[in-house]
């Protein structure tokens, strides 16, 4: 836990509400007692399953303080459906997307005072671990779980608000292997850490964007995207990397504000050259949209336009939080208002 209870200055992730909701799988069946209980440790067992061999995965959203006060979970269907994806990839049994909803809504409605005011919000944490107690089943999948919703009051995910960022380009070191890259897996994290602490340490950035190859795809915790004054293009989808929420509500936002948007590989040559008159920013649920102020490839830095946040990323921010808080009208049914 944190020093402090303020969200703008522990880090991110670090408070936590005071209930979660917590549904055991076994003998083919998930079972909820339907109501939040306190945020207490787990009990497991030495051999559980998630500890050795990875059977877990896990999703990020947020419920946002509303400008009328209420309370309203942002795309709540789309990451219950990306956490379903996710159990059913690592070979186990995914909920009933009705019964994750409620969990998610219930835990959510029970931390409801923890929502710090925006640009603060309450980071939503839905988690699955398999728990079969035996370290010889290396391969083969859990048959029971835990599936459980904490909620964190969040501030901004990079220190420091909105500012630009700095980040190195990868190209020998995958994020990930190609057949986990659409799981939000633990793992996925893990296999990035190296490259982006060496990236760190070497280069004083903020973030890797992995081009294994030369062909852009994600930072780890986050989409990446170009745009200028009328078009904004990010790498198409594959199953090789997240199929990020907040990417798929920019691309809607940007084609209603009339850019051009493109969704197909982008070559690191095309970057480069597109720094020299547009601009760069990542994109997740944590990073909502966060403005790219330099790219470094190998030892050369190069700034994107005049190196700070450009105006095109900051009005897609604006189109995005407007919708996330109910200032603007919620034309696509993003949002689900809760009890809070
Ligand atoms: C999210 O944006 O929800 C993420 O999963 C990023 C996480 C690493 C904080």
């Amino acid at each position: 836990m944190s020093e402090t209870t303020d969200p703008f200055s522990a880090p991110f992730g670090s408070l936590f509400g005071d209930r979660m909701t917590v549904a055991v799988w076994n003998d083919g069946e998930y079972r909820y007692s339907g109501q939040a209980g306190p945020f207490e440790n787990f009990s497991l067992h030495p051999a559980t399953h998630a500890f050795h061999y990875g059977s877990t995965c896990f999703e990020g959203l947020k419920a946002h303080r509303q400008v009328d006060g209420s309370l309203a979970i942002f795309r709540l269907d789309d990451h219950v459906a990306r956490m379903r994806q996710s159990i059913t990839k690592l070979r186990m049994q995914a909920p009933e997307a009705e019964l994750l909803r409620t969990l998610i809504v219930d835990a959510v409605e029970a931390n409801a005072s923890f929502t710090p005011e925006p640009p603060g919000s309450l980071y939503i944490r839905p988690t699955f671990i398999g728990t079969l107690e035996n370290i010889g089943a290396a391969a083969a999948p859990s048959d029971s779980g835990i599936l459980f919703v904490i909620c964190s009051p969040v501030g901004d995910y990079f220190k420091g608000g909105i500012r630009p960022l700095s980040i190195y380009v990868e190209t020998e070191t995958p994020r990930t292997t190609p057949q986990f890259g659409m799981i939000k897996s633990g793992a996925n994290y893990a296999m990035a850490l190296g490259p982006t602490l060496d990236a760190k340490r070497d280069h004083t950035v903020d973030q890797v964007l992995f081009a294994t190859g030369g062909d852009i795809t994600e930072t780890g915790a986050s989409n990446f995207f170009l745009v200028d004054d009328q078009r904004l293009i990010t790498r198409n989808l594959d199953e090789s990397f997240l199929h990020g929420v907040t990417r798929a509500s920019t691309l809607t936002l940007a084609a209603d504000m009339g850019y051009t948007v493109e969704e197909r590989k982008v070559p690191l040559q095309e970057l480069l050259a597109w720094a020299e008159h547009g601009e760069a920013f990542l994109s997740g649920t944590a990073a909502v949209i966060a403005p790219v102020g330099e790219i470094v490839i190998g030892d050369e830095h190069i700034e994107l336009g005049d190196g700070r946040p450009g105006e095109n990323t900051l009005k897609l921010r604006q189109a995005l939080v407007d919708i996330q808080i109910g200032a603007a009208e919620d034309r696509y049914g993003w949002r689900t208002i809760v009890a809070g």
